[in-house]
């Protein structure tokens, strides 16, 4: 018997969106919900993620967070880059939003005590690819996301009313006649335990680890998605994932990310004759959008039968800055590897960064699930269209969390209460210790199927074989096991038929999504956003049409 636990909001996740979402729904909770206890409690928010703290991809995030501080043009210019980076499918009314309340979410992080790099006393902007100008904020460096991750955990473990759950998974939702009501929890010694909430936050980030190459850290396993999924919720756009152009390519080296802003203070893509090639593929050169640059990176590495070449990042004739003042995370890393920016060429090669999909919301983070929400990567606003602006997740986690706790606090002035009838979605039984299995072979045969048939060039051949593959991988998961291996595995399997499926169901090419047997963008047929429902084959919506819940 799992023991139950009851609490006000639960959040699932530790990254930049659930900390914030916390921050704003246990202070303004305090506020809005209990005006005649004011300094005494607000709601109870619990936030829970799956390892320490500091373990999400928001902490990995180096080059920076794009944000339009110095005034309307800038605003303007920073809502253009965004909309022309999504290739004709960003959601407008999402990105008017994330860029004109970046400004304020930033200010607030200042003031909560973010260091962000200066010079002078004024703050340092960089560039990256598909910027139109200087308005990428960094910290210590190549540290940006550690400094804003380790602000908000200071700022939110300040605030008595939450509590953090550290090693704890988030196995499932619970659904009662299809309004969510709180969650599972899986501890580190195998507890489980039932939470009931009066609203659940998904801001458990994304799924890099369905692909063989990823930026992404291990924890990264589309939990959030896979587990909405199962509860019914509509998931929209997952055939555009972002594939980063350069992660360090070394052999048995974990794929580490090589930031965009090497490439912003001036660092050349070379390929294996030592030449620059990026004229041949876009007017922005090494600036060019990510899936521009990754696509040409991927096609200079195809050297004759099937053997791959190695394509460079040259940095040695950048006096502007000290690559090792200037990139310290990144110089040690190359260091630890024999390689220095000023002295070597740099192997790089793309590899999965950030998935554009998710679960679908609106801009207040409601989902088609009465009482569930989400923000952050594991959400799909429309806000990034097919190809995700540099450096914009940060503040995507910023706004849009900030916003879902807003949208939380005012449904919960309305709230029932929730019943006694919850219903645990998916997988409930706990495993005994010997029914325990090593499932790292089959996830590295998914990661191998969708690296390989649903990458970064995609026909529907090769989508239509992962497609097998996936199903005959699922059925050798054991069903209705509680143990994190598995659930990740069944998660992620999860994730890549959502992808493979709408991938082979949007017939053109289009930002990061390309097919080889549909080269061409079909705004005629294809101008929409893709939705997958339970029981339906993939649609395709308008985000100013569809409906949400609280
Ligand atoms: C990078 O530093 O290149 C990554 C930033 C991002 O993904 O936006």
């Amino acid at each position: 018997m799992a023991a139950v636990v009851e609490t006000d909001f639960v959040v699932v996740g530790a990254g930049i969106a659930g900390l914030r979402a916390a921050i704003g729904l246990a202070a303004d909770g305090a506020r809005v919900l209990h005006p005649s206890e004011q300094a005494r409690r607000g709601p109870r928010v619990l936030v829970v993620t799956k390892e320490a703290l500091d373990e999400s991809n928001t902490y990995y995030a180096q080059g920076g967070i794009a944000v339009a501080m110095s005034g309307e043009e800038d605003v303007a210019l920073h809502l253009d880059d965004t909309v022309n980076a999504g290739d004709g499918l960003v959601n407008r009314e999402a990105a008017r939003v994330l860029v004109e309340e970046g400004p304020v979410r930033v200010e607030e992080l200042l003031r909560w005590g973010t260091d962000f790099d200066r010079e002078g006393g004024k703050l340092m902007l960089t560039r990256e690819g598909a910027h139109s100008r200087n308005r990428i904020l960094h910290a210590h460096g190549d540290a940006t996301g550690a400094e804003i991750g380790q602000s908000l955990l200071r700022h939110a473990r300040a605030i008595p009313n939450i509590t953090l759950l550290e090693w704890t998974t988030t196995t499932e939702l619970l659904v009662e006649d299809g309004t969510v009501g709180g969650v599972m929890l899986l501890g580190r010694d195998g507890t489980v335990t039932q939470v009931r909430a009066r609203a659940v936050l998904l801001a458990s980030g994304g799924a890099g680890q369905v692909y063989s190459e990823t930026t992404n850290p291990a924890v990264a396993t589309g939990d959030g998605i896979a587990m909405a999924w199962r509860a019914g919720a509509e998931i929209a756009d997952t055939e555009f994932y972002q594939f980063h152009p350069t992660a360090l390519s070394l052999p048995g080296v974990q794929r580490f990310l090589l930031s965009e802003a090497l490439r912003g203070e001036g660092a050349y893509l070379r390929n294996a004759r030592g030449d620059r090639f990026m004229e041949r593929y876009h007017q922005l050169l090494e600036l060019a959008p990510r899936d521009v640059v990754a696509r040409a990176i991927t096609r200079e590495g195809m050297g004759p039968a099937g053997v791959t070449l190695p394509v460079w990042l040259d940095m040695r004739h950048v006096t502007k800055v000290d690559p090792a003042t200037r990139f310290p995370g990144i110089s040690k890393f190359l260091a630890e590897h024999g390689l220095d920016l000023r002295r070597d060429l740099i192997p790089v090669r793309p590899a999965a960064h950030y998935l554009m999909g998710g679960v679908r919301t609106d801009v207040h983070g409601r989902t088609s699930l009465p009482r569930l929400y989400a923000a952050g990567e594991v959400a799909c606003t429309g806000v990034h269209g097919a190809n995700r602006l540099a450096s914009n997740s940060l503040l995507e986690g910023l706004v849009f969390g900030a916003r879902a706790a807003e949208a939380m606090l005012g449904a919960e002035q309305r709230a029932q209460g929730t019943g006694d009838r919850l219903q645990v979605t998916g997988r409930a039984r706990r495993v005994p210790d010997d029914e325990r299995r090593d499932f790292s072979q089959p996830l590295r045969e998914l990661q191998k199927t969708m690296w390989e048939k649903a990458g970064l060039l995609r026909d529907a051949e090769g989508l239509s074989a992962a497609n097998e593959e996936l199903r005959s991988m699922g059925s050798a998961i054991p069903e209705e096991i509680l143990d994190r291996q598995a659930i990740e595995l069944g998660n992620l399997l999860t994730v890549g038929e959502l992808i493979v499926r709408s991938a082979l169901a949007r017939k053109e090419s289009r930002g990061a999504h390309y097919r080889n047997d549909f080269p061409k963008r079909d705004d005629a047929k294809f101008g929409k956003h893709s939705l997958i429902a339970k029981g339906e084959p993939v649609s395709f919506f308008d985000f100013a049409a569809a409906k949400v819940m609280v």
